[in-house]
């Protein structure tokens, strides 16, 4: 359920261009690239090896300072942000998901999530209820007292995903999220991604090289060297049905 009276753009950049090292050696990463990213859309960027997907996520969530352009995070351009501010706002309205989805070993998928919780604030018996409600929402509570080394790919990156939404988590930036998995596991992903946006009302942006992905998309961008090129509305051809 999409809440009234709540501003609809979640982050923006206006002209972001991020080039790195030094003379000799520079690279622009991403050029002169503009965008804005609403609640309840998923948002695809698909391009090669190279063009620059990853350098635009870590943009967008201030993770990587653009060399000029302006990057804007929930309302706020981000160098208006103290270091301090910046780390709390990603911590409580922003998910990262990554490809190697970084979850701990010596913790069961609960207490996984639970810790992200207790690290915000929330005590300990607390933590975990709250965590084990998120794991049922997402239809993965039998995984709760799983070891991340006993899960298949795709549920490691289910719980990674639980994670990344465990805050309430406004805005969820996801790197390559189905590039380890077969087909089954990558489209239980990427549904549950779809879910998010569409059910939860959350902005999901999802950077990646699978073509299959474009289904479930609202918006395709394309990138390419560092640009991205001409934005293709799509209507989700799955709205409203899963
Ligand atoms: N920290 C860095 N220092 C120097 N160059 C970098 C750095 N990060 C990225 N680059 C360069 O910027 C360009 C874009 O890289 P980026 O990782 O954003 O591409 P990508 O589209 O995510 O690629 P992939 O699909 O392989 O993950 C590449 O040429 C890369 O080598
Ligand atoms: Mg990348």
């Amino acid at each position: 359920m999409i809440r009234e009276n709540v501003p609809q753009q979640v982050a923006e950049l206006v002209d972001v261009t991020k080039e790195f090292g030094f003379d000799g050696q520079r690279t622009l990463a991403v050029r002169d690239c503009s965008l804005q990213v609403m609640r309840g859309e998923l948002v695809l960027l698909l391009g090669p090896s190279g063009s620059g997907k990853t350098t635009l996520l870590t943009l967008i969530a201030g993770l990587t300072s653009a060399s000029s352009g302006n990057a804007v995070l929930f309302g706020r351009s981000v160098e208006e942000y103290s270091g301090e501010q910046l780390q709390s706002v990603r911590g409580k309205r922003l998910g990262f998901i990554f490809q190697n989805f970084l979850l701990l070993d010596f913790l069961t998928v609960v207490e996984n999530i639970a810790l992200v919780l207790q690290f915000a604030g929330s005590a300990r018996t607390e933590s975990r209820q709250k965590a084990a409600q998120l794991l049922k929402k997402l239809e993965i509570e039998h995984l709760s007292e799983r070891f991340p080394a006993s899960l298949s790919q795709g549920e490691k990156q289910r719980v990674a995903i639980a994670r990344a939404i465990a805050n309430d988590a406004e805005l969820i930036l996801a790197d390559e999220p189905t590039a380890s998995l077969e087909s089954a596991q990558g489209f239980a992903v990427i549904r549950l991604l779809h879910r998010l946006a569409k059910e939860w009302g959350k902005c999901v942006v999802v950077a990646s090289h699978d073509l299959r992905l474009k289904e479930f998309a609202d918006r395709v961008l394309y990138m390419q060297d560092g640009r991205i090129g001409t934005g293709i509305a799509k209507g989700s051809s799955l709205n409203g049905t899963l």
